[in-house]
């Protein structure tokens, strides 16, 4: 038996009849069922903890649709002799390209001028009504420079902008194709106009950007978050819109999704979006493919093609 989660079942059901024979979808909003059950397809939204391994009896595999894996317990799996499995690499452009739309939209307003001209509000062009700030000649600073910190360094030439970035490893790719600069957290958080998070969420990325961070960044600088909502304390970034010391920022990403902290909500200068990074029609099938190969390849005792470690 096979579980999946059940927001997948129109990816399932491209699936040839016979590899879906044995498969059981499941309510990812709700604990895990318990079953004889080998495998386990789950989303990002879908929790599972030691206690959900032992619930389903024979698991050897989870393979789970998504990048991001802070929502399996790794280490349990480890000690159970489960494989774990994600989809890096087709979800890269996507979220990269929503990184841009999210610091195009904080950088010029867009959210607000939506608003504005939906309420019927609009009284006609005006020399001084919504002014963004221009991303030319400016400094993006990008917190983690794994496959998506880079690839949303790699547009920022075609914006020119010159790119810092803070990692415990060298890019020497982004240093040598466009003079990328390594730096310090701190140094980062001083010198970048646009900040864009994409870290994993961890215990030690947890509240990351928090009251501290804030207050290191240049005044009116924007802060974009398309990793984990957890990477940033949502009180503080409140604080720091309201009080004008960030000019702006674009969320893709929260703490506690689906909620959104009203006092979010009721800012003006904030773009916010309902976790769509990598949501393309191409990415999101390639994410199903590459989920459905890994867990194959696992039920089958074969090399994964995406393992988790
Ligand atoms: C991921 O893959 O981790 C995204 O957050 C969901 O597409």
């Amino acid at each position: 038996m096979i579980l999946v989660a059940e927001s997948l079942r129109s990816f399932l059901e491209r699936e040839p009849s016979d590899a879906r024979a044995a498969v059981e979808l499941f309510d990812e909003r709700s604990p895990i069922p318990a079953r004889d059950c080998e495998g386990i397809v789950p989303t990002v939204v879908c929790r599972v903890d030691g206690d959900a391994m032992d619930r389903l009896r024979g698991l050897r595999v989870i393979a789970n649709y998504g990048v991001g894996y802070d929502n399996i317990d790794v280490d349990a799996a480890r000690r159970r002799g489960i494989a774990v499995t994600n989809t890096p690499d087709v979800l890269t452009g996507a979220t990269a390209e929503l990184t841009w739309a999210l610091i195009l939209a904080a950088a010029r307003r867009l959210g607000e001028g939506e608003r504005l001209v939906r309420s019927g509000q609009w009284t006609g062009w005006a020399p001084t009504q919504l002014r963004g700030v221009g991303l030319d000649g400016r400094t993006l600073g990008v917190i983690g420079a794994g496959r998506i910190g880079r690839e949303v360094a790699r547009r920022a030439p075609a914006f020119g902008m010159r790119v810092v970035y803070a990692d415990r490893v060298p890019a020497a790719d982004i240093e040598r194709d466009l003079h990328a600069r390594l730096v310090t957290l701190h140094e980062l958080l001083e010198q970048a106009d646009v900040v864009s998070v994409h870290v994993a969420l961890t215990p030690r990325t947890h509240r990351l950007l928090d009251a501290a961070a804030f207050a290191r960044m240049k005044p009116g600088a924007i802060l974009v978050n398309t990793s984990r909502g957890a990477v940033v304390d949502e009180a503080a970034l409140v604080d720091a819109l309201r009080s004008g010391r960030l000019r702006a920022a674009g969320l893709d990403v929260y703490e506690r999704e689906p909620h959104v902290p009203a006092e979010l909500r009721a800012i003006e200068n904030v773009v916010l979006l309902p976790h769509l990074g990598s949501a393309t029609e191409e990415a999101r099938q390639a994410m199903w493919d590459v989920a459905w190969k890994n867990l194959r390849l696992g039920l089958e005792s074969r090399p994964l093609a995406n393992p988790v470690t």
